[in-house]
């Protein structure tokens, strides 16, 4: 029995690795193979190899180095590539995670050779068609034969899209296994003691959607308004390529912000950051301030105060239980929302169901059981109507 796991982007690769590992510890019982298809759609050092060593993902077997591009060149590129990869590399079934470009282009080429799919991270929504996730996560989950869901809402989502019962698999976050078992090997990054950090005294900050970073303009003004309410606390800000190529853009090819034409003080640009470092911040910072979904998830988990430049998100749960709120994109509401910060008032989370550690043993678990079953007629979409 063969399955395929796909791999693409930065966010995919905390959600491929505990998968793996598992798959790994029950081979010798199970027989079944994986081949690991990184299809190159983050490339850098920094938002590839590192996260493949700190996670101990094993090297892919192939990468079909599709990066760059614009939405519909890099989703054909993956399509072309990959439908090549599995034309070669027969598999039983293949594994897409979450919702970048990779998981949607993977997944069609996959049902289009007859070859069985299943989705983890699946029925999540951000129901904002605007943003290029939500449309990867509808098809995906349109053309899925088996569904592996982070939260009770989701198999609500997907059983109201028609989706039978018995393709659905609550087994909770897988995102938050790598963070939990990793969390001991959090480590110090080099800005800590260059800019004499203290625990629970800066903020942390990632910003790269589309719509809050390509227009220039809009994105001095959130870093004005980020820098003008934090009261002296330092912001940390390790730059997403995308970002960086839009501060570099209008910085004369300068991509550090000490070059910027305007000044931002208390704001330290660093490149982005290995997982460990990373999440080393997270889990001291006073606060995070994201347009990431996967970030609202951990900062969740690890009890670290969340302000979200979203006007909506797929993981609902993190606003309602966790520590993240959503503040939109409008500038002028960062500076309320730190104040309540600062005052001490922000929300604690609660816990979120089965975001436990355990979410891969479970998926594992469902995959060996699906292959070594007898294969079942699969219903398409229309006919789940
Ligand atoms: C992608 C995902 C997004 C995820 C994000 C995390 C989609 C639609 N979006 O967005 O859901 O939150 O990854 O990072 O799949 N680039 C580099 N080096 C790299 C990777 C990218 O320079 O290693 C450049 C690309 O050439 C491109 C830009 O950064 O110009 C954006 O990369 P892309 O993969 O298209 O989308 P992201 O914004 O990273």
């Amino acid at each position: 029995m063969n399955l395929t796991i796909i791999s693409g982007a930065r966010p995919n690769f905390m959600k491929i690795a505990p998968i793996i590992h598992e798959l790994n510890r029950l081979k010798p019982e199970s027989g079944i193979d994986f081949r690991l298809v990184h299809t190159g759609q983050h490339y850098d050092e920094k938002m590839s190899d590192t996260f493949f060593r700190e996670l101990n993902i094993p090297e892919p077997h192939v990468n079909l180095g599709c990066g760059g591009g614009t939405q519909a060149e890099q989703t054909a590129a993956i399509m072309v590539a990959f439908e090549k990869e599995l034309m070669a590399h027969p598999a039983d079934l293949v594994v897409v995670v979450g919702d970048v470009n990779s998981t949607l282009a993977c997944s069609i080429v996959a049902k289009k050779l007859h070859t069985k799919v299943a989705h983890v991270e699946a029925g999540l929504r951000s129901w904002d068609l605007t943003m290029p996730e939500e449309i990867n996560r509808i098809v995906t989950d349109a053309l899925a034969d088996y569904f592996f869901t982070p939260t009770p809402l989701a198999g609500k989502i997907l059983r109201h899209a028609g989706v039978p019962d018995d393709r659905i698999f609550f087994v909770g976050n897988v995102m938050i296994d790598t963070l939990l078992e990793h969390r001991p090997r959090f480590r110090k990054p080099l800005v800590w003691d260059d800019l004499k950090l203290e625990k629970q005294n800066y903020i942390i900050m990632t910003l790269h959607r589309p719509s809050n970073v390509d227009d220039s303009q809009k994105l001095r003004s959130m870093l004005e308004a980020i820098t003008g309410a934090s009261q002296d606390v330092p912001v940390i800000f390790p730059v997403h390529p995308r970002t960086a190529k839009v501060i570099s853009q209008i910085n004369n090819g300068h991509s550090q912000i000490n070059n910027f034409p305007f000044a931002f003080p208390g704001l330290h640009l660093i490149p982005p950051l290995g997982y460990l470092e990373f999440n080393y911040l997270v889990d001291n910072a006073k606060a995070v301030i994201t347009d990431s979904g996967g970030i609202t998830a951990e900062t969740s988990v690890l009890g670290t105060p969340c302000i979200t430049l979203r006007n909506n998100t797929e993981w609902p749960e993190t606003v309602e239980l966790g520590t993240n709120e959503l503040i939109g994109t409008n500038p002028d509401a960062i500076k309320p929302a730190l104040e309540i910060l600062f005052e001490g008032n922000w929300k604690k989370g609660s816990v979120l169901e089965l975001w436990d550690g355990k979410a891969a043993e479970k998926i594992v678990k469902h995959l060996i059981h699906l292959l070594s079953s007898e294969p079942q007629p699969l219903t398409d979409s229309f006919q789940r109507l």
